[in-house]
């Protein structure tokens, strides 16, 4: 069933079996000119930019993921199913919920925690916390550890709401569940991943803090981020 309702390409082969996701369609183009050669634009609708190309000998293909658990619920579910996608690896940004963390720390998640009811609508799981794949997390490790690059193991929370009527309720998440940090997509990515018997995983630099309010401009996490984005590279 291809094209698909979301991304208007005729030929599977223009997509590689590994994508890299970062939420923000500009940080894909970003990777793309800084990391890629031989680089093919992927004309999807919804101006959701895409690339396809080569770090060394691995094709790979970089696509935005849009914000919030519907925006890659639906574009990781149409490249995994109708695109033969194996692999899918999230790289985005969070607010940190713990105090130990500090702005660009970079964050292996093994668990998202959230009270999206996406799993559950989707019928694929009734949990809350739902678990990264292990042997894409096991590469991102050996990766980060080849380029000396610290990535923390930890639970995340994926959230529906960005900016919230009570901002201190974060305290209970972390102590409940031992959230370290906030984003708003890994949840459904993790549970589409389980629903088509897939691979997915999630890697995230810290871009704001709850806990101090300090938060990093648009400008400095284009350029702070390559770390997090050499250690998805390199796991290839
Ligand atoms: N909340 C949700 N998602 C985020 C945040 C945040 O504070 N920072 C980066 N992604």
């Amino acid at each position: 069933m291809i094209p698909t309702p979301h991304i208007s390409l005729e030929n599977k082969d223009l997509i590689a079996k590994t994508v890299l996701m970062p939420g923000d369609p500009l940080r894909a183009k970003f990777i793309a000119d800084t990391f890629l050669t031989n680089v093919v634009e992927i004309n999807s609708v919804r101006n959701m930019l895409g690339y396809t190309g080569y770090y060394g000998k691995k094709k790979v293909t970089v696509m935005g993921s849009g914000m919030g658990m519907p925006s890659i619920g639906i574009y990781s579910y149409e490249l995994y199913k109708f695109y033969d996608v194996e692999n899918i690896i999230r790289v985005g940004s969070c607010g940190a919920y713990s105090p130990e963390l500090k702005l660009y720390d970079v964050l292996l998640v093994e668990k998202a925690y959230s009270e999206s009811s996406y799993a559950k609508t989707m019928g694929v799981s009734n949990r809350k916390l739902l678990n990264a794949t292990k042997v894409l997390n096991n590469r991102l490790i050996k990766a980060s550890e080849k380029l000396n690059i610290p990535l923390r193991k930890t639970i995340i929370h994926s959230s529906d709401v960005f900016y919230r009527m009570n901002p201190d309720e974060f305290k209970d998440i972390y102590q409940k569940y031992g959230a370290e940090a906030v984003e708003m997509e890994s949840f459904a990515l993790f549970a589409n991943a389980r629903a088509l018997n897939k691979r997915a995983a999630c890697i995230l630099t810290v871009s704001d803090s709850l806990v101090t309010h300090e938060a990093t401009t648009a400008e400095e996490r284009q350029n702070a981020f390559t770390k997090m984005m050499e250690v998805a590279l390199n796991s290839l």
